[in-house]
């Protein structure tokens, strides 16, 4: 099991249950998307098991790791080879380029620096943006900086990739590219979490889709 949610509340300062003893567990080569209408807690089960955040109460274990019991330098340790992340607005960093931005993981993890290179460059040229490795990211499309982003969460080999809105801001086409990108990277057996509003993407990509309404499972599907 890569991901396991055992009776898992957050309740922030002043508020209700952001999570109310949610169980879960995801196998790896699932791509998990999880629905639900703003505010009913996905955002917090993303950055649950991303070790962002701590549960109020229950155990969050992922690939082995009590994820809910680490401090601080295990939990940064932990996501940079564990985890990838890919957010709604793709949180490249602008002054640097396509390729830096993706050594950049490689960079944090003490990987040598010949070896980040070729697995950098491969990746570029896998997800179809290798021409603008010399580019700041400011002159590519919504699209292309998605992918961008996805390579650069791919870097270390996560074996989970995290992604929260992924197509939240992108045109129909950019979305539809990136919908068919995750896609393959599941075929490939890549272990997606999905937090989004985006049905097609849903539809497109995932093998098991659960929604959520008031930090609770609301309901749970398998596409047709
Ligand atoms: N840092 C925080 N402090 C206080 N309340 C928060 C915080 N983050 C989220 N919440 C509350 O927890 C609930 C779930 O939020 P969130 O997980 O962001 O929902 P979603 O991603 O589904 O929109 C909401 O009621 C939200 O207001
Ligand atoms: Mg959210």
């Amino acid at each position: 099991m890569l991901i396991e949610f055992e009776d898992v509340t957050k309740r922030y300062e002043g508020g209700t249950a952001a999570l109310d003893g949610l169980t879960l567990r995801v196998e790896a080569g699932e791509a998990l998307a999880v629905l639900g209408p703003s505010g009913s807690g996905k955002s917090t089960l993303l950055n649950l098991v991303a070790g962002l955040d701590r549960p109020t109460s229950g155990t969050v274990t992922v690939d082995g790791v009590r994820v809910d019991r680490l401090g601080e330098a295990a939990s940064a340790q932990y996501r940079r080879r564990r985890i990838g992340m890919v957010f709604q607005f793709f949180n490249l960093l602008d002054d640097l380029t396509v390729l830096d931005n993706v050594l950049m993981p490689a960079q944090l993890a003490g990987t040598h620096r010949a070896k980040a290179l070729r697995r950098a460059n491969e990746l570029l040229e896998h997800l179809g943006v290798a021409k603008h490795a010399k580019a700041f990211p400011g002159r590519l499309s919504g699209g292309e900086r998605q992918r961008v982003a996805v390579a650069r969460a791919l870097m270390n080999r996560p074996p989970l990739l995290l992604a929260d809105e992924p197509t939240g801001a992108l045109d129909t086409a950019s979305g539809e590219e990136v919908r068919k990108l995750l896609t393959e990277l599941n075929r490939d057996g890549q272990t997606l979490l999905l937090v989004t509003h985006d049905l097609a993407l849903a539809e497109a990509c995932a093998t098991r889709t659960i929604y959520l309404v008031d930090g609770r499972l609301a309901g749970s599907g398998v596409p047709a």
